[in-house]
């Protein structure tokens, strides 16, 4: 056995006979939440976050399901003499366990970052070799959940890496969910069912729709590209994460979030918002807030949704729900609106059922009176069928 398979396989054995058996069902259908990265980045402060609580619960976020506040890079800025992470004592002077004790009396779950890296990517201290202190200090302040990041990992054996915080995580005396920020570099989907709750399959979403960065930043049309064939490593407990999402964050049309949100809630990917939840638009709202859509992602079957015929611009996506109705997306790729066949079989519907229209909240017919689907320019028709 090479030294990367005696390593894998002592990793893996490790994690399932630890982690998997002390967190069961932390996340039985993905988690919905917030993070402050893509509309923040680093201009973080307690205060932000503390309003990001008061409006999850004002705006009905709370109420539609949503539920972990995560905070992302930069709340960090050194180790103290024992190893211990400091914490930012100028935009976070209460420190992190009165911001958790905040975050909790609202009835809702609190998230923290850090990277399986040297340092983050924003250059703060990482977690590699202070994996044990960092877990027992996030279970000392209350932390529910851990996204863990990628960056400055040259040279670190991913699965090594991952187990190992998963190991912390499993030891610190409080379940903590663990969100494995790898970027799919390494297939993460391929091993990590017993090590993370979720795994990101790709790099950085950004707010566009298929822009793609020098950097490896790419819009959200580009990362469902990727997501085909994934499906079947997903499922209760273990999720597909193609990444964080950018509805209201301003450089997408209203259709154009709404065939994002569309395709995250079908794709059953954590449903953390990206934008800022205290001041959203009707649009953004009416988007975020869709319980019927919601229902879709956190149907309890799991089955993550799949393509299921491809003519170029026009795909069909479709996901059995454990009632037996279907949930089916129509998608347009192309910016002109078009009259499509509406393809049922395609989509697994062999007898007549009725089609609900999940934007227009009605139901619009049966799957015998519709032959054909009008779909807008870069836009779906999201419809849940039953008998
Ligand atoms: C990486 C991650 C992002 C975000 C930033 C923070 O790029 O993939 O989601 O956490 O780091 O620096």
């Amino acid at each position: 056995m090479k030294m990367r398979e005696l390593i894998l396989f002592v990793a893996l054995f490790t994690a399932f006979t630890s982690f998997a058996q002390k967190t069961p069902g932390l996340v039985p259908t993905p988690p919905l939440g917030w993070n402050s990265w893509n509309k923040f980045g680093c201009n973080i402060n307690e205060d932000l976050i503390k309003e990001m609580a008061d409006a999850f619960v004002q705006n009905g976020l709370k109420d539609a399901g949503y539920e972990y506040i995560v905070i992302d890079d930069c709340w960090q800025v050194a180790r103290d003499s024992k190893g211990k992470i400091v914490v930012d004592s100028v935009h976070f002077p209460s420190g992190i366990k009165a911001l958790a004790d905040y975050i909790h009396s609202k009835g809702l779950k609190f998230g923290i970052y850090s990277c399986a890296g040297i340092r983050t990517c924003q250059e703060r201290p990482g977690s590699n070799g202070y994996e044990e202190i960092d877990a027992k200090t996030y279970a000392a302040w209350g932390v529910d959940y851990l996204k863990y990041d990628w960056c400055n990992s040259s040279g670190i054996d991913p699965v090594k890496a991952y187990t190992d915080m998963s190991n912390a995580l499993a030891n610190s005396g409080r379940p903590i969910v663990f969100s494995m920020c790898e970027w799919g570099n390494s297939r993460p989907f391929t091993w990590a069912q017993n090590v993370g709750h979720l795994w990101r399959t790709t790099g950085d979403i950004q707010d566009c729709w298929d822009c793609k960065r020098e950097w490896g930043g790419m819009g959200w049309v580009t990362i469902l590209d990727m997501q085909v064939g994934l499906e079947k490593y997903a499922g209760p407990g273990h999720w597909n994460d193609p990444d964080m999402l950018e509805v209201g964050n301003g450089h997408m049309k209203h259709h154009e979030y709404v065939a994002h949100f569309s395709f995250w809630c079908l794709l059953n990917a954590p449903l953390m918002a990206g934008n800022d939840i205290r001041n959203m638009s009707d649009s953004t709202q009416n988007i975020l807030l869709n319980k019927e859509a919601i229902a879709i992602n956190q149907d309890k079957a799991g089955i993550q949704g799949s393509k299921v015929y491809d003519d170029g611009d026009y795909e069909i996506w479709s996901k059995p729900l454990s009632n037996g109705d279907i949930a089916v997306i129509f998608f347009n790729r192309n910016e002109q609106q078009y009259d499509f066949p509406a393809l049922w079989k395609k989509a697994g519907i062999k007898k007549n059922m009725k089609v609900y229209d999940i934007w227009q909240h009605k139901e619009v017919g049966t799957t015998k009176e519709m032959q054909t689907v009008t779909i807008g320019g870069h836009a779906v028709q999201f419809y849940r069928l039953s008998k």
